[in-house]
């Protein structure tokens, strides 16, 4: 997997005077079977999370409120997607590196994945990242 298949999806959204609405389908704008949803909230300013890389896990990053960065990094080139708007996802493929960052205050990141909860799914150092992605192991 490289950067060039992280992609942004932009969710349906019903405009409303009520209120808008978005929505999200599995096998549908969610490429995968979503087998778990966490969310991330309350960060500090200047905080980041989620420096580490899945072996398994693909994931899906909406930014229901607020905005924040994800950078994506296959090993070899780095690149930067801000979320801000709840109606656009983000698709991260296994395999790469990414950190989410400048969270903005009072965002709320929510992420879908396509694997339960597994501690060895996680790569959390980037130099067994890079080490893997040259022995072909991810
Ligand atoms: P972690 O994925 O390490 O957070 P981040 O990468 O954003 O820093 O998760 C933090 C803690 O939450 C970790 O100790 C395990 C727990 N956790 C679960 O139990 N289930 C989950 O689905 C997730 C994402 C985390």
């Amino acid at each position: 997997m490289t950067i060039n298949d992280v992609k942004i999806v932009k969710l349906p959204k019903f405009s409303d005077p009520r209120g808008n609405l978005s929505f999200v389908e599995q096998l549908n704008h969610i490429p995968f079977e979503i087998r778990r949803t966490y969310w991330i909230y309350d960060v500090p300013g200047g905080e980041n999370r989620g420096g580490h890389a899945f072996k398994e896990n693909e994931e899906f990053i909406v930014a229901l409120s607020g905005a924040f960065d994800v950078i994506v990094d296959d090993g070899e080139k780095k690149k930067t997607f801000t979320l801000n708007r709840s109606y656009y996802g983000l698709y991260v493929p296994s395999g790469l590196w990414r950190v989410m960052e400048n969270f903005s205050t009072n965002s709320l990141a929510l992420e879908f994945g396509s694997i339960h909860y597994d501690v060895n799914d996680y790569i959390r150092h980037y130099d067994d990242y890079l080490k893997m992605k040259k022995d072909g192991t991810i």
